[in-house]
């Protein structure tokens, strides 16, 4: 139930017919698809748009579409409008819990675009506020709704290969974005319409440059972004997650370049240790990530045989009785084939991962990714990031006090300051 029921529009059992209010910040790139998706659910009305971009391909757009909503540059703005029941964020990575975390702290739903954050702090604060103000969340890893990792997540429950007994998940493809390697000198003109200092949002100040943030390439910067282990491991460590029902893990290291101030490393290993599960072979497992254009684990390492193809992002789960291929997006295969040609798949058909979110906001079903799971999994692949800035060095993590304990120098890097003028009170 919506514990902040009078700020909140539409609560839990509302009637069926009763449409949902939505605001959508971020309406550029990913954006655009996300409040798009949601809209197509006939129970929702679009009431506001917010993006620091008044360009013809972000805010002008969208207010073309959704002439009734209300149009805003500053989020915080928007947020004062009444009646809105649930807000969409779709921003960079670095603005995600601040703009989340006010939506909720008024009650309303949120769907948020994956990592749910940009520091393990923010993650916690995250999940604990969705928890405390009793509003229906879902992180936007849409795949896990897809039928190909719904299909899979039944074959490793079922018990296809047995238990697991180790997990290598990884992206080896190229981005378009892993442009830079330090910090860009000078600055150009801001473009009309654009309002840097907002886009900036939380962040220290720097000059805008062109084509090097704004839009799409602020990915590798340390400062707003998460690099490829934060753009993709929220997706691909998703199916590992639910499948064999990961918690936080008890340990970690990573092995990459040392990082200097601005970016984050063009290639990650990130080898992590859980408390076993009812799904794995031992007390503990470990889970290891890769990423980086052509990095990803041997043959040898997952134990395939020649002739298995080894797609270029997903997982292999190593099971007691064979292995389980999961392509990043594809159809799960098992292996060896003639031991597997009589098993009798179940395809588990896919959900709306963005109507069901608006339907689960009116009380009708739920969320398949709601902060509850997705803050622990964003936590994890953040603790990640966090490892990378001290490679090598083996980390152990203590979830329940927020604690690195064997290096205490690792838990600065837990979270982060905000600029001046910006308050994120939650974290
Ligand atoms: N789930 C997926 O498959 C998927 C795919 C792509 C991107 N994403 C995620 O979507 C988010 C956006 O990525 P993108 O590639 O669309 O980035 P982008 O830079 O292309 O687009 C971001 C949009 O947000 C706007 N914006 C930026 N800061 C804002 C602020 N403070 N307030 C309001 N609007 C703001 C920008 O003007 C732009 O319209 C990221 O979190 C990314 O990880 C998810």
């Amino acid at each position: 139930m919506c514990s902040a029921a009078l700020a909140c529009g539409i609560s839990h059992g509302a009637p069926a017919n009763s449409k949902l209010n939505v605001a959508s910040v971020g309406v550029g790139g990913k954006g655009w698809s996300d409040l798009n998706a949601v809209a197509s659910s006939p129970y929702v009305n679009v009431v506001a748009l917010c993006d620091i971009d008044e360009g013809p391909n972000n805010l002008g757009r969208a207010a073309e579409k959704f002439p009734q909503a209300k149009r805003y540059v500053d989020w915080r703005k928007m947020m004062e409008q009444s009646g809105i029941d649930a807000v969409i964020v779709s921003t960079p990575d670095h603005m995600h819990a601040p703009i989340s975390l006010a939506a909720m702290s008024l009650g309303k739903h949120v769907y948020c675009q994956k990592p749910l954050a940009h520091s393990v702090a923010e993650a916690r604060a995250m999940t604990e506020a969705a928890a405390k103000m009793g509003v229906v969340t879902q992180m936007g890893n849409q795949i896990q709704s897809h039928t190909y990792y719904r299909t899979a997540v039944r074959l490793l429950q079922e018990g296809a290969i047995g238990k697991i007994r180790e997990v290598y998940s990884w992206q080896s493809g190229n981005t378009s974005w892993n442009l830079w390697d330090d910090r860009v000198p000078g600055s150009n003109p801001v473009p009309s319409g654009v309002h840097w200092d907002l886009w900036l949002g939380v962040a220290p100040e720097r000059p805008y440059v062109s084509k090097c943030y704004h839009p799409y390439n602020w990915r590798n910067w340390q400062d707003f972004g998460t690099g490829k282990l934060g753009d993709f491991a929220c997706h691909i460590l998703d199916p590992v997650f639910t499948a064999l029902e990961l918690t936080a893990p008890t340990s970690l290291v990573a092995e990459n370049q040392v990082l200097n101030k601005e970016v984050w490393s063009k290639t990650n290993i990130v080898k992590y240790k859980f408390p076993g599960t009812q799904y794995t072979t031992d007390p503990t497992i470990k889970v290891t990530w890769y990423s980086g254009e052509g990095h990803r684990p041997t043959r040898e390492q997952l134990t395939l045989p020649e002739g298995v193809k080894i797609p270029k992002a997903g997982s292999v789960f190593i099971g007691e009785k064979g292995h389980l291929i999961l392509p990043h997006v594809g159809a799960p295969m098992l292996s060896p084939r003639e031991a597997f040609e009589e098993y009798p798949v179940t395809k588990v058909e896919g959900r709306d991962h963005y109507t069901g979110w608006a339907d689960a906001c009116r009380g009708e079903a739920d969320t398949t990714s709601a902060f509850s799971y997705s803050g622990p999994l964003t936590e994890t692949v953040l603790l990640g990031i966090v490892a990378s800035r001290l490679p090598t060095q083996s980390l152990e993590w203590d979830s329940a006090k927020m604690n690195i304990t064997n290096a205490p120098e690792a838990n600065q890097f837990l979270r982060k300051d905000y600029r001046s003028g910006w308050t994120v009170p939650e974290v």
